[in-house]
C-alpha cells in the first residue's frame, strides 16, 4: 500500500517537548508513514535545547525567530514560509501541537492548501479570549481548521463537543508531556555534569519559579518578583530558582527586581532534563507555564499557578494546584502557607490527571489507522480515561 506523508510541526520549546514522543512513535510505523519534521524555529535557542536532548534533527528548519518579534510579523512569516514548504513537501496531513502562533498560522497555511490538520492537545479552553493571550484564541482558531482532534483529557473532549465539534472526530489520548517525562526520568541524571551543578539545592527548601506569559508582562510579573523577594526575607531556609525565559520583556522586569537578591538564583533556561531534576528537587513549584502545570502533579509537587484562570483545570479540580493570580500579597500568603503548614502541603499531593505515558502510542496507532482508512481511529475503550 502507498505510504502517507505526515508533516510534524514544532516552533517553540513546549511544542518540541510534547511532539518528541510523537515523532518517535510515528517512526515505529514507517511501513505506513513517512514522517517529516518541520521546525518553524519560532524559538531558536530554546527549541534547539529540546531538539538536541531528544536527538531530533528537523528535515526542514525555517529559522524564523527574530529578536522581540511581534505577533503579526511572526504570523506572516509562518504563513508565507509554511505555504512554500507545504507546497514543496505536499504532506497528506499536518500535525500541530498546542496553542502557539506556529500552531495557528501553520494550520491556516495547511487549510488553504486543503491539507488535513491533526491537532495534538486539542480542546483546552479558558473561555476568556485575552487569557491566556494570544493562546486561547490560537487554540480555538486551530480547532476550527482541524479534522482530527487529539484531546489530552476527557474534559478537553467535553469542551470540544460543547462547541459543536463532531464527537467522532475527537479522541482522548492523554497528554504527550507525560510520555516525554517518563522517557527522560528512566535515565540516570548526572548533576555534576549539568549546567545547574553549582546550585546549593540540598541546603535549602527550593521554590522553583517560571513566569513568561504575555498577559502577565509588566505589572503582574513585577508583583510576582516582589512577592518572591518578600518570601526570601521571611524564610531564611528557602531559596528561589528561576530559569528566566529568553523573551526580553520577561528578562527586563525579573532582572531589575531580583538580580541582587540573596538566595535567588536567576539562571538561563535549562535543558528539559535539568528542569525535570529541578522540579524533583523543588519543595514548591510556582508558575504561569502551561506545560509545568501538567508536569508538577506527575512529580507530586504542590503547584501554585500565577494566573487568574487556567485552561488546564484538571490539577485544580483534583486539589493538586491553586490558581493564585498575581497580587503580591496573595502570592506571599499562599507560598507562606505551604512553607509553614505541613497538612496544607500534603493535601496538594496526588495522582496526575493529565496522562498515563501512552499518549504518543495512541496517536501513532490512530494516525496509522487513518492512513489505512480504518475506523474508528481509536476505540473508546482504548482512550485515556483521566
Ligand atoms: C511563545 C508562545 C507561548 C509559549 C512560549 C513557550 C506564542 C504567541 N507564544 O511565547 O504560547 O508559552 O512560546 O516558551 O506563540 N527568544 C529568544 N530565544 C528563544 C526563544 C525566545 O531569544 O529561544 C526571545 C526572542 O526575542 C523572541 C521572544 O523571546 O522574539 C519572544 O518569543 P515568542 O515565541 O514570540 O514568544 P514567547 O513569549 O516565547
Ligand atoms: N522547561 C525547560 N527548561 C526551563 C523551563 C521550562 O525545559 O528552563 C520546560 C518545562 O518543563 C515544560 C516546558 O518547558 O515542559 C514549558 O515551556 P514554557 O513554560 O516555555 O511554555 P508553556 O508550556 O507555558 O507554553
Amino acid at each position: 500500500m502507498n505510504k502517507k506523508k505526515i508533516a510534524i510541526i514544532m516552533g517553540t520549546r513546549p511544542e518540541a517537548i510534547k511532539m518528541a514522543p510523537v515523532v518517535y512513535a510515528l517512526k515505529q510505523k514507517s511501513n505506513y508513514i513517512d514522517s517529516i519534521v518541520i521546525a518553524t524555529a519560532q524559538h531558536r535557542q530554546m527549541l534547539d535545547q529540546v531538539l538536541s536532548l531528544f536527538k531530533i534533527v528537523p528535515d526542514i528548519d525555517l529559522d524564523l525567530m527574530r529578536p522581540n518579534q511581534n505577533l503579526n510579523d511572526l504570523t506572516c512569516r509562518v504563513l508565507q514560509l509554511m505555504h512554500k514548504t507545504l507546497t514543496d513537501v505536499k504532506p497528506d496531513m499536518l500535525m500541530v501541537q498546542g496553542d502557539t502562533t506556529t500552531v495557528f498560522a501553520a494550520s491556516v497555511a495547511a487549510f488553504y492548501l486543503k491539507i488535513p490538520v491533526a491537532h495534538v492537545e486539542a480542546g483546552l479552553r479558558s473561555h476568556e479570549l485575552y487569557n491566556p493571550f494570544p493562546e486561547e484564541a490560537n487554540r480555538r482558531l486551530t480547532s476550527v481548521l482541524t479534522q482530527i482532534h487529539l484531546a489530552p483529557t476527557p474534559l478537553a473532549k467535553e469542551k470540544l463537543i460543547n462547541e459543536g465539534t463532531k464527537e467522532e472526530n475527537i479522541f482522548v489520548t492523554g497528554n504527550t508531556v507525560v510520555d516525554a517525562m517518563s522517557a527522560l526520568l528512566k535515565a540516570p541524571f548526572s548533576f555534576s555534569e549539568s549546567s545547574i551543578k553549582n546550585l546549593p539545592l540540598n541546603q535549602y527548601r527550593v521554590i522553583l519559579v517560571t513566569s513568561h506569559r504575555r498577559e502577565s508582562l509588566g505589572e503582574d510579573l513585577k508583583n510576582t518578583c516582589l512577592a518572591l523577594k518578600e518570601i526570601i526575607k521571611r524564610f531564611p531556609d528557602v531559596m528561589v530558582v528561576y530559569p528566566v525565559h529568553l523573551n526580553p520583556n520577561v528578562r527586563k522586569t525579573v532582572m531589575e527586581i531580583l538580580s541582587d537578591v540573596e538566595r535567588v538564583a536567576l539562571i538561563e533556561p535549562v535543558d528539559y532534563l535539568c528542569f525535570l531534576y529541578l522540579m524533583q528537587k523543588a519543595h514548591i513549584i510556582v508558575t504561569d507555564s502551561g506545560g509545568v502545570q501538567e508536569e508538577a502533579p506527575t512529580l507530586k509537587k504542590p503547584l501554585l499557578v500565577l494566573r487568574k484562570l487556567t485552561e488546564r483545570p484538571e490539577a485544580f479540580n483534583a486539589g493538586l494546584s491553586k490558581i493564585i493570580g498575581t497580587s503580591t500579597n496573595k502570592i506571599v500568603a499562599e507560598i507562606s502557607l505551604l512553607l509553614t503548614d505541613e497538612k496544607a502541603y500534603q493535601a496538594m499531593i496526588g495522582n496526575n490527571p493529565f496522562g498515563d505515558g501512552k499518549a504518543a502510542e495512541r496517536i501513532a496507532e490512530l494516525i496509522t489507522r487513518w492512513v489505512r482508512n480504518e475506523t474508528p481511529l481509536l476505540s473508546s475503550e482504548n482512550e485515556f480515561k483521566g
